[in-house]
């Protein structure tokens, strides 16, 4: 199948969009008209069974965590895709029947793929009711053998599992990344699991000195001058703000995590603490990690500093965010140093 790129979607099929928690409401209308429209495959039964099934919690949660997609056309919302990390299954695939057969379905299929993509994933699952199977099948997808609990079975929905490889989709770089998981041993969803999206290596890079053992260190150029602008605000009231480690490259990750296997650390260990290859904030150009000059680089301890305290009043004014907070959702350890530059 060929690569579908997402300007080919939005011109041809309206504008498909990440869903909002205010769209919630016409995203479970676009839902329950869809099932009402299904009555030459379903008993009334079913179908009745499957509306009052509520899935608004379980939508709520994936709109929360940017995993829902809404396709727009005449200003009405008219569709709904959503991708499950936890199974890297595509679900809630829902078309307003008086939009049907207009390509819309399709256009949020592509686009759930690519950001099945952008977590790494090299396989997408789905559930396919029966009135689907032969769509999806249309679409690239192919029956699987049954490997785990069935979602649309509960629902009391027949349902056939089905898959379909997304290497077709990947970039280059995604490719890259998860020969790389393979190659280091490291588990192929990693990303899912981990709620973390692969970073493009930055090009472009700035220098913003040297860190606290003397290496050159970059950012990209906008990262680079809100660090600079903070450092020097922060030394203005008194506080001394410390590069540890900015820019890293893929192959840097690559040797840092090979390094810790060589100690003899084990991999959930090691992954607690650093990124897989592909999936540090540090590729991007846009992560520091913080040091004080009273404290000890890369230690929770970090936190009762006063730099800690500077940087949790006023880095988000210079457009940077604590990425790695306390049981954090990406199961990383709490790092009160790295610090991610959000603006553009
Ligand atoms: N220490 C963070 C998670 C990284 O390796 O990017
Ligand atoms: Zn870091």
């Amino acid at each position: 199948m060929p690569a579908t790129t997402l300007a080919d979607m939005e011109t041809s099929n309206g504008t498909v969009r990440p869903a909002v928690i205010a769209d919630l409401d016409a995203m479970i209308a676009v839902r329950q008209r869809s099932i009402g429209a299904l009555s030459e495959a379903y008993s009334n039964d079913v179908l009745r069974g499957w509306q009052q099934h509520d899935e608004s919690t379980y939508l709520a949660g994936m709109v929360d965590d940017e995993l829902a997609l809404v396709a727009e056309q005449d200003a009405r919302l008219v569709g709904m895709v959503a991708l499950d990390l936890d199974k890297q299954e595509l679900v809630l695939l829902f078309t307003d029947p008086a939009y049907q057969g207009r390509g819309v379905g399709t256009a949020l299929l592509r686009k759930l793929e690519h950001l099945a993509c952008e977590y790494g994933l090299a396989t997408l699952n789905l559930e396919a009711t029966q009135n689907a199977v032969s769509y999806y099948r249309r679409t690239g997808y192919r029956e699987r053998p049954v490997e785990r609990s069935r979602r649309c079975q509960s629902l009391g929905v027949p349902s056939t599992p089905m898959h379909r490889s997304l290497e077709t989709m990947q970039n280059p770089y995604q490719q890259r990344i998860c020969r790389l998981l393979s190659d280091l041993d490291l588990p192929a969803d990693y990303g899912a699991r981990h709620r973390l999206k692969v970073h493009p290596e930055a090009f472009a890079l700035t220098s913003i000195g040297s860190d606290v053992f003397e290496r050159e260190q970059k950012l990209l150029p906008a990262a680079a001058d809100a660090w600079l602008t903070m450092q020097q605000t922060a030394r203005d009231d008194g506080i001394d703000l410390l590069v540890i480690s900015a820019y890293r490259s893929v192959d840097y990750q690559v040797d840092l995590i090979r390094r810790k296997c060589d100690r003899g650390q084990c991999v959930e260990d090691i992954l607690k603490v650093s990124a897989a290859p592909g999936f540090s904030e540090h590729h991007s150009g846009r992560a520091i990690d913080i040091t004080g000059s009273d404290t000890e680089p890369l230690e929770e301890i970090f936190e009762d500093t006063a730099a800690f305290a500077w940087l949790m009043q006023h880095a988000g004014r210079f457009g940077f965010r604590l990425s790695y907070p306390r049981d954090n959702r990406h199961g990383i350890a709490y790092e009160p140093w790295h610090w991610y530059y959000t603006a553009n």
